[in-house]
């Protein structure tokens, strides 16, 4: 018997995991598969909801790390994660997305001598101002092995001489998880809840340092949600990160009486997603909501001076707006006014990824 250990930490991570594990049952006599939740986020709607509404069984070890500075962040996970390798000697590490959690147990395993394939490897959005940008590079130098979601990772990695037969073009596990969810969103009452009909309301969500961490920018882009509000109902759930920086800035003073910005907590990924779908269109700097929007062919403007996910721009229905006022406003024009253009789905973005995942691993690395 096999061990394959699977690190989750953050938010994103969660949907990236959970159709690998399911997929993983079909070798249940090879391979034993453990998730190893580090903690880094931790509130119930950050991370249990998740496990909830994806089906996931509870993770084997909790490393219970929580926040703190990066560098706090990335050691606390290291060196809990050490354990847990040291005691279960799994074969292989998997690693998903571009969190802190995603370099430190790649950096933990890869020094133990254990091979670490990453999941989603490859994607650059060229800004290493990004902290995410750093652990992308970063873990895809120590992996052994790529699965990639798109034509711009296999490039990436070719570039920096990543080798060319231990790079997989898989697909995306984020849209297993979507097709797995979608039938579950018809029995949301999140737009019932929130007296929102299909396509009369946008859907914003906004969270990088970049765009929250700065004052004069969250202002900016707090106005900006303010001018949109005159034609559309906006619905805003929102990160801890924005919400404790919108109080620490004094600037709930913006939104707090519009009857057309519609502020909730985080939500579970079912109502998310059931927002998404019957969003009008949906402003986000987030990276999977690029991904999600182009396989449901919903319009998205990402609220970023780069992406990671070209493809998403290339033929789905992302636009990349520079994050300024009139940008964006004159970017909301045309959405509101002009016609729009039609994406297409990634060819491999099926469903099925996880699945050939999990084939290659036991077929291919494990050699079972
Ligand atoms: C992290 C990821 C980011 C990802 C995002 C999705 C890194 C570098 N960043 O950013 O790539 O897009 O998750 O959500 O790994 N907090 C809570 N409850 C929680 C978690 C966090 O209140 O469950 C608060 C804490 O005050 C914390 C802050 O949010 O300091 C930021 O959390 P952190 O994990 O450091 O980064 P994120 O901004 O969530």
């Amino acid at each position: 018997m096999k061990t394959v250990i699977s690190v989750v930490g953050a938010r994103p991570n969660f949907m990236k995991v959970a159709p690998i594990d399911r997929a993983f049952k079909k070798y249940k006599n090879e391979v034993r598969h453990l998730i190893v939740h580090t903690g880094q986020h931790y509130d119930y709607k950050m991370s249990d909801a998740f496990f909830q509404d994806l089906e996931m069984p509870q993770p084997a070890h909790f490393l219970n790390v929580g926040s703190g500075s990066h560098a706090e962040q990335t050691a606390k996970v290291m060196i809990a994660f050490e354990k847990v390798c040291l005691d279960e000697k799994p074969d292989l590490v998997l690693v998903v997305g571009d969190v802190n959690s995603t370099i430190a147990a790649a950096l933990t395993a890869v020094k133990l001598g254990i091979p670490v394939a990453h999941v989603e490897g490859g994607l650059r959005s060229g800004d290493r101002k990004m902290p995410e940008e750093i652990n992308r590079l970063a873990t895809d130098a120590i992996s052994e092995y790529c699965f990639v979601t798109e034509p711009s990772a296999v490039e990436n990695l070719t570039r920096e001489n990543f080798p060319v037969d231990k790079i997989r073009m898989v697909g995306n596990t984020m849209i297993d998880s979507l097709h797995f969810a979608l039938p579950k969103c018809e029995n949301s009452k999140i737009l019932e809840k929130n007296g929102l009909t299909e396509n009369s309301y946008v859907l914003a969500t906004i969270h990088r340092p970049s765009n929250v961490d700065e004052p004069e920018q969250l202002k900016m882009l707090l106005e900006v949600f303010d001018y949109l509000s005159k034609s559309r109902k906006i619905v805003f759930p929102i990160h801890p990160r924005t919400l404790k920086n919108i109080e620490n800035f004094d600037l709930g003073g913006i939104v707090r009486d519009n009857k057309n910005i519609i502020f909730l907590e985080p939500l579970g990924y079912i109502d998310f997603l059931a927002l998404m779908k019957s969003a009008d269109f949906i402003m986000t700097d987030s990276g999977g909501i690029q991904e999600e929007t182009t396989a449901l062919s919903k319009h998205c403007l990402t609220l970023r001076t780069t992406t990671e996910r070209p493809i998403t721009i290339k033929s789905g229905t992302n636009q990349l707006i520079l994050p300024e006022k009139k940008n964006i406003i004159a970017a909301i024009d045309r959405m509101l006014n002009e016609p729009r253009r039609a994406g297409t789905v990634p060819g491999n973005w099926d469903g099925k990824t996880a699945t050939r995942i999990c084939m290659i691993i036991v077929n291919e690395i494990l050699s079972i």
